[in-house]
């Protein structure tokens, strides 16, 4: 270790200093995210070495202090420090504090860099791991920094740094200054359970036996309004080179894991000492559906699924047609999204989805002879967002025999559909055929194109889908009902929970802003004409209920969240997984005459959340509803 010129670098610089005390671990790390001597060099650090790495060793000091917010461990930075070191050695260095991230959002990791000078005092020593919420406080369940303002999702978004308000660290409030407090340490997670599949590395995000909140019945762990959960840990590459397992899945069990605490790739993750190992699965077998169809308007059946870039080829496309009509019992009506072209990514000027929805229908009927029919409005070309030249869209499958589209009038890419007063004459009940000039149904609105998109010149719907109206009548009813079948802009280019930028950045919520105004100000023209009428708008959202884009949508629109409505478990509302959350993106908002009805129903079915990595079939749950439409 001791090469000549660093030696020689050493004293020169020591000299200077040799009158300052040697600074213990906690020191260095100080109280907050940065450390007060980053950038400074340092002599003399001594520390018990509790962990190895491909790139570095962990060093924890032996002379503690009693601040829970100073880590007494720190990562030693260098390639062949550990070379001829031995766990259990107490050993002391030279080298130099630095602050190191591989990307301007993520928040710093503390270390020291260029060691030197590294003598072993002793050999043999016992190290014991911390085990988490025993050893150490319990992590914090609901606020990740102060600098959120007691919410991730508050907005403005990105109205401060970690690295630049640098606060003091607060670990029994908060999850980013709990883990940054064990930055470096060894510890175990006792009971670990996955919270999600993990991603195709392996990195598993978990919790152990600590007290947590928003726990749903499968053992996921669901966000809710201002509790994201910090309490859960990822779990990164093994420090021996193992590699973690890519199969388990939400609610697995593990082996008790230990590991370092490491800011790795802009989150903190345990890297564990060697490969973690399933003890007991889970079971990924999401119950089916108890919602069966009436065949009728007292209790029509009505999914919405997100069927993830599908397209008449795709591997994936029997399977959705399988969960289609295995998990959701093939609903009288259901809400599509992520409907690609008839050559799927290939960016050839070809926008029909006609093929597409042909293979799926064809496929749901081979496997349960129900006989789907559809709509859609092709968009234009390279103009919606989405997987490059696929044109996805939303497209609606229908049973004609249960329902039927309310005077059908087929819109275009660019045709605006717009809500009609009724133009017959009384309350009769002539039958609206043809092209939307006859009779209505007893003085109840129409569309002017259905189906037809929303407004589709807003500048809202710039690079995403507009969504998707349609009137229907259904057996047996007095009155047309009204569908809004939505995919909002996604939230990509967004900034993680564990990021330097606080609040995190919720990508695009702008876009959805918009999206929600001009989709809300839609619906809130069927209402003004008629206040009871059923109006179903559902779909991915891409944003969780309690967040501004959704608040504004509710309010402009006076649509219910269905799930609010039917007073559903805050826990069980979920449709997606994502870091360390179960969250729902895809929500169903009805209009007040349905929230209202007590016999409306509405369940999320976790066909994909609970699923390995392999079996995954789309990265969205699919969700239905039973609904009463006959009446107004
Ligand atoms: C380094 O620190 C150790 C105790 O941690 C002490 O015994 C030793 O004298 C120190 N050496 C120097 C050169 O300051
Ligand atoms: C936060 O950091 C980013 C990246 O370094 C920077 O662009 C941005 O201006 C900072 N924001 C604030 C509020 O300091
Ligand atoms: C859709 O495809 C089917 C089957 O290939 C064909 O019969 C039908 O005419 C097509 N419809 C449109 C609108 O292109
Ligand atoms: C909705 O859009 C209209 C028209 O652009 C605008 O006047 C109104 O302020 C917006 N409302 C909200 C809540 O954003």
């Amino acid at each position: 270790m001791k090469t000549t010129t660093t030696t020689v670098v050493y004293w020169a610089f020591a000299s200077l200093q040799s009158l300052a005390a040697a600074l213990t671990v906690a020191e260095i790390n100080g109280n907050k995210f940065i450390s007060p001597y980053s950038g400074q060099a340092v002599t003399n650090v001594t520390g018990l070495l509790i962990a190895k790495g491909p790139k570095g060793v962990w060093i924890r000091s032996t002379t503690p202090d009693d601040d829970k917010a100073t880590s007494e461990a720190i990562y030693v930075f260098g390639n062949k420090v550990g070379a001829s070191l031995t766990v259990g050695d107490i050993i002391s260095l030279d080298g130099k504090v630095s602050e190191y991230r591989s990307n301007a959002n993520y928040i710093y990791l503390t270390q020291i860099t260029s060691p030197a000078n590294v003598n072993v005092l002793s050999s043999g020593n016992t190290v014991t791991p911390l085990v988490i919420g025993k050893d150490t406080l319990p992590p914090p369940t609901v606020q990740y920094t102060s600098l959120d303002g007691g919410d991730v999702y508050n907005l403005p978004n990105a109205a401060a740094n970690v690295s630049d308000a640098n606060p003091v660290l607060d670990p029994t409030q908060y999850g980013l200054d709990f883990w940054e407090s064990l930055s470096g340490e060894l510890v175990t997670v006792k009971q670990p359970r996955a919270i999600k599949a993990p991603n195709k590395y392996g990195d598993t995000w978990v919790i152990g036996d600590w007290a947590v909140t928003g726990s749903n019945k499968h053992g996921g762990l669901t966000m809710s309004d201002k509790d994201s959960n910090p309490e859960v840990i990822t779990i990164g590459a093994p420090l021996d080179g193992t590699k973690n397992p890519t199969t388990s899945k939400m609610s697995d069990q593990f082996e008790d894991i230990t590991g370092v605490v490491q800011q790795t790739f802009g989150f903190y993750a345990i890297l564990p000492l060697t490969a973690i190992k399933v003890t007991t699965p889970a079971s990924a077998a999401a119950p089916p559906t108890t919602l069966t169809s009436q065949g009728k308007c007292n209790g029509l059946t009505i999914g919405s699924y997100n069927v993830e870039n599908l397209a008449p080829t795709s591997a994936h496309l029997p399977k959705v047609a399988a969960h289609i009509v295995d998990y959701l019992k093939t609903p009288d009506l259901m809400f599509i999204q992520e409907i690609q072209d008839d050559s799927g990514p290939t960016d050839d000027g070809v926008v029909t989805g006609n093929a597409t929805l042909t293979a799926l229908v064809g496929a749901i009927k081979s496997a349960s002879g129900v006989a789907y029919a559809f709509a859609e409005v092709e968009p234009v070309s390279d103009a919606d967002g989405g997987q490059p030249g696929g044109n996805i869209r939303a497209a609606y499958l229908y049973r004609p025999e249960v329902v039927s589209l309310y005077k059908p009038n087929q819109g275009g890419a660019t045709d605006a559909t717009d809500v009609v007063p009724d133009q017959g004459k009384g309350k009769g009940k002539g039958k609206g055929k043809g092209k939307g000039k006859g009779k209505g149904l007893g003085g109840a609105p129409s569309l002017s194109f259905n189906p037809g998109r929303i407004d589709p010149a807003n500048a809202a719907w710039k690079n995403s889908r507009k969504p998707l109206a349609a009137a229907w009548t259904a057996k047996g009813a007095e009155r047309p009902f009204y569908t809004v079948n939505v995919h909002w802009s996604s939230k990509g280019g967004g900034t993680s929970l564990h990021g330097d930028v606080r609040p995190p950045v919720n990508g695009a919520v702008n876009a959805r802003m918009a999206q929600a105004n001009v989709t809300g100000s839609f619906i809130a023209k069927i209402l003004a004409l008629d206040p009871d009428a059923n109006v179903i708008a559902a779909g991915d959202f891409n944003e969780f209920s309690f967040v501004q884009p959704m608040k504004t949508f509710s309010a402009i629109s006076k649509m219910v969240d269905l799930d609010e409505a039917i007073n559903a478990p805050v826990e069980e509302r979920y449709t997606y997984a994502y870091d360390m959350n179960a969250q729902a993106l895809d929500h169903m908002y009805v209009s007040p005459r349905l929230a209202n009805s007590k016999s409306s129903r509405f369940e999320h079915i976790h066909a994909n959340t609970w699923a390995a990595f392999d079996e995954v079939v789309s990265d969205h749950d699919p969700s239905i509803a039973q609904l009463d439409v006959c009446g107004r």
